[in-house]
């Protein structure tokens, strides 16, 4: 295993599975997994972008276990998943489950992290620039993300910082090499949100929490096991290191 240390950030290159119960307790894990999706279909649109190739090619349609949402571990968690619809009102509304998998993923998460949770809250990042291709579904243009938390870790942040909802375009597949780049904006409002001093990414992909995380002035632990995508979090997160050591010098 590998660890870099980057002023108050120390990132493995590993599998998150094996390294992150043995960082111990973090005020929050703030997480972006692998969605669990179809992910067919798009045909002359899907041809010209890489995106939903990449996403196939490196297994980001196939859901994660769940036990590395730990209470045991971590203050809050904020989990990012994937649907344009969402409640629990859906397994009753949707006869043929699959024909609306998406919403009951979300639904049976969010029932799961309020089980091991205090409090939740369902957010949403609206994409601005979905893509076009749709399969005779919604555009793809809400992402939502939970946030859970247990007593002491309630979200935080002044008046404007409390929306449920923020609106970023994402960020082409093409600047990182990375299919799903989270935008920094959003990061920045989910770290306004949560609660303490340390915040772990067991999914750290190309780094868009860690660099977040330094700019609000927490501790950052993250995780990756593609050596390529950690390469580009450790340039991320040594360039906003270098960027903050320069403004306090
Ligand atoms: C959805 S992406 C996260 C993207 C990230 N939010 C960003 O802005 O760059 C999920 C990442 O988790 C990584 N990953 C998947 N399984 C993992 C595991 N068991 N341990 C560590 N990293 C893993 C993948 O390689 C991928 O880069």
């Amino acid at each position: 295993m590998t660890a870099i240390i980057i002023g108050p950030a120390i990132l493995y290159l590993g599998d998150a599975y094996t390294i992150r119960p043995t960082l111990g307790w973090m005020d929050a894990d703030v997480m972006d997994p692998q969605y669990r999706f179809n992910n067919s279909g798009g045909g002359a649109y899907r041809a010209a972008r890489g995106a939903s190739d990449q996403i196939v090619a490196e297994g980001l349609d196939r859901g994660f276990d769940h036990s590395i949402i730990d209470p045991a571990l971590a203050g809050a968690v904020i989990v990012f998943c994937h649907n344009d619809q969402l409640g629990d009102l859906i397994p009753d509304l949707v006869e043929d489950e699959s024909a609306d998998f998406d919403a009951l993923l979300v639904a049976d998460m969010f029932a799961r992290l309020k089980r091991r949770f205090h409090r939740a809250a369902l957010c949403v990042w609206i994409k601005q620039n979905p893509a076009p291709h749709r399969n005779k579904h919604y555009l793809a243009d809400m992402e939502p993300y939970i946030h859970a938390w247990n007593p002491g870790y309630h979200p935080v942040g002044d008046h404007h910082d409390m929306h449920r909802w923020h609106t970023a375009t994402s960020m082409p597949s093409k600047t990182f090499s990375h299919p799903t780049v989270k935008p920094l904006s959003l990061m920045a409002k989910i770290m306004a949100n949560v609660a303490g001093e340390t915040v772990c990414d067991p999914f750290m992909g190309t780094g868009s929490t860690g660099v977040a995380a330094l700019r609000a002035g927490k501790r950052f632990y993250g995780i990756e096991k593609n050596p390529q995508h950690f390469e580009t979090a450790v340039a991320r997160i040594s360039a906003a290191w270098a960027e903050i050591e320069q403004r306090c010098a």
